[in-house]
């Protein structure tokens, strides 16, 4: 059992905790997830590491809280304890080597893109950060990120903090007055992930995008979380899940996250209704 030691909300809809998993603390690097069950009969849910403590073995996780199952993460308090909490998985972040890097993030994203930013700043890498929210009320992380950023963007999409605008827009600015990046590294939703490939494949600047798809076991068996990379089947817990945005067919990701919406839709209204019955 692991126990929840730290909660705190950062925004309406996205939640930080501290577990005490001192075995995955110990191995874990920047860019990696764990997968967790909220009870016995729970989904698995992978989150990505936000952040550990070796000392305190402790794993920090930030999710948003989209359905059932993050909704009954989200019902935990400090002090509980969830069942299963496996990791690091998948391929750590390529770091070394690195000069200059702009990194993207978006929505919750930035929250996956935290702990890449953080890394490339402690190995003496020049981060530029750009983020984007919807909206001032779910900006999270900003602090964070110019503590380890030497230019840092905050973008909305209704101009409410920050410049109005996608993340595309400082990107491209920046990018056509000349600005040299050893890579672009992207994390959130896909369609912006598709975009920001798109503006930096003219440049031809290396990017690196990180990919969510649905996964089940993230060991490589199922097949749940396969992508198409340059023309090949990539999985992304064993193969990923940052791969090369140029070669990544956006498109059959977007269709495939599509999959089982109809299931999740019914998943976050009985789970609503339990958890309003005080039901855990
Ligand atoms: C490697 C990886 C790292 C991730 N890191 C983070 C993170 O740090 N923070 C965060 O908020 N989210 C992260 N996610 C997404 C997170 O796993 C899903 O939001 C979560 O599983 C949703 O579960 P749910 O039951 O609440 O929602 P559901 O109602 O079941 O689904 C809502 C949406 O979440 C996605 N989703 C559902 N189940 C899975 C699954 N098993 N695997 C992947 N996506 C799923 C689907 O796109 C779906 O449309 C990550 C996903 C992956 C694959
Ligand atoms: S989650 Fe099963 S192969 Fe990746």
């Amino acid at each position: 059992m692991y126990q929840i030691v730290r909660k705190v909300s950062l925004n309406p809809t996205v939640t930080k905790m501290d577990i005490y998993a001192p075995f995955v603390a110990k191995k874990a690097k920047p860019g990696q997830f764990i997968i967790l069950r909220v009870d016995e009969d729970g989904e698995r849910i992978p989150l990505t590491v936000a952040d550990y403590d070796r000392e305190a073995g402790t794993v920090s996780i930030i999710f948003q809280i989209v359905g059932g199952g993050t909704q009954r993460l989200n019902a935990k308090e400090e002090g509980d304890y969830i069942p299963d909490f496996v990791g690091p998985l998948g391929r750590p972040t390529h770091i070394e080597g690195l000069k200059k890097v702009c990194v993207v993030g978006g929505g919750v994203g930035c929250a996956i893109a935290l702990p890449v930013a953080k890394a490339l700043h402690e190995a003496g890498c020049e981060v530029c950060s750009i983020i984007g929210f919807r909206n001032k009320d779910l900006v999270i992380l900003e602090e964070e990120f110019k503590a380890c950023s030497t230019t840092f963007h905050m973008m909305t999409d209704d101009g409410s903090y920050g410049r109005q605008g996608n993340v595309c827009v400082p990107l491209n600015e920046m990018l056509s007055a000349g600005e040299q990046f050893d890579e672009v590294i992207t994390i959130g939703p896909l369609i912006m992930m598709k975009f920001v490939c798109a503006a930096t494949k003219p440049y031809g600047v290396k990017t690196i995008a990180s990919m969510n798809p649905i996964m089940i076991d993230g060991t490589g068996m199922c097949g749940g979380c396969r992508l198409t990379v340059g023309g090949e089947m990539k999985f992304a817990c064993v193969d990923g899940p940052e791969f090369d945005g140029h070669l990544i067919d956006f498109d059959e990701a977007m269709s495939r996250s599509r999959t089982y919406a109809d299931f999740e839709q019914r998943e976050r209204e009985d789970s609503c209704n339990l958890l309003n019955k005080g039901v855990e």
